[in-house]
């Protein structure tokens, strides 16, 4: 067949959507829920990188990077490295392997001493606002589809720069005893940065992981979910529960996403739908726009 000529070709920007996933608490599934959604988009052809801002280097780990072997989020926030430069993919040599569409800018130790280096750095302006430009960057590449902000369990800078720039929020919990407060915590967070920093950050949804329905405990908590985002409309809880299982360690221990290890397994399939409803999600958040260029209907 033909092909258009050049000139005629419509040319799409590209467009990158950042989603900071956090909650102050820890041990809730934030890293497992960037990763895992990270690689589900992966297999629907979808490009993802997830950016570690933990210290403890979770997202890192789970892929089987020793920490200290790249340069990371951390010298990215300093502005001393190009973030895409910086960005790892699956290379043989080196022996990484990622889950397919995904990539990933490391995170190390020196993340705890990120606050001290950017004062002394940036004395003028703030220094919270030091993943502007990298986002920046990365957006005009043009490489990401997504860019997932894994958040440390505590508000120190790089998780206040991570909810500074990000246009979605996931938040992560798991049905314990201390779920609700955490939740009622973070709901605050995100409401004091949309009121004082980043007016454009909304909640895309709650991503409740190691799910047992038949505890009580876990019943209670679903309940208060379900409840208490019912009237978020289409953001708020996500209704796809991640049940619990020791697969999803297993494979992080072998650097590995259960989409990898075991694609059929039951937790693989929610977060297939889990990205699913995501997608589903942030289309329709662009809808209103569409909606409302109509003229309305005089009353
Ligand atoms: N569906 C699941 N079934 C069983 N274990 C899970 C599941 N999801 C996550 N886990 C385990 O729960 C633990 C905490 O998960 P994860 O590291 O994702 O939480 P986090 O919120 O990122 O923690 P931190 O606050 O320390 O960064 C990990 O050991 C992980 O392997
Ligand atoms: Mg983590």
């Amino acid at each position: 067949m033909a092909r258009k000529p050049a000139e005629k070709q419509t040319k799409t920007k590209p467009t990158t959507t950042v989603i900071a996933v956090g909650n102050q608490k820890g041990g809730v599934g934030k890293t497992t829920t960037a990763v895992n959604l990270a690689a589900a988009l992966g297999t629907m052809g979808k490009r993802s990188l997830i950016i570690d801002l933990d210290a403890n280097c979770g997202a890192t780990r789970s892929f089987g990077i020793p920490p200290e072997s790249y340069l990371g989020s951390f010298e990215v926030m300093l502005g001393e490295e190009d973030p895409v430069s910086v960005a790892i993919e699956t290379d043989a040599e080196e022996g990484i392997e990622l889950p397919e569409g995904v990539a990933l800018i490391t995170a190390n130790r020196n993340l705890e001493i990120v606050d001290s280096e950017l004062i002394k750095k940036h004395r003028l302006v703030d220094y919270r606002d030091c993943l502007r430009k990298p986002i920046e960057t990365l957006r005009a590449s043009g490489r990401w589809d997504y860019i997932f902000l894994d958040t440390a369990p505590n508000i120190h800078t790089p998780t206040a720069a991570a909810y500074r720039v990000a246009e979605w929020f996931i938040l992560t919990a798991t049905p314990d005893r201390l779920a609700i407060d955490g939740l009622n915590d973070a709901m605050s967070d995100i409401d004091t940065v949309r009121r004082y920093n980043n007016p454009d950050l909304k909640l895309l949804g709650v991503v409740l992981s190691r799910v047992s329905r038949n505890t009580k405990l876990a019943g209670e908590v679903i309940n208060w979910v379900e409840e208490a985002f019912k009237d978020a409309g289409i953001y708020g809880d996500f209704r796809i529960r991640i049940s619990s299982t020791t697969e999803v360690p297993k494979a992080q221990r072998d650097g590995l996403t259960i989409l990898q290890t075991r694609p059929s397994h039951k937790v693989a399939l929610e977060y297939k739908k889990l990205a699913r409803e995501f997608l589903k999600r942030l289309r329709q958040s662009e809808q209103p726009a569409k909606k409302s260029s109509k003229p309305k209907q005089a009353a």
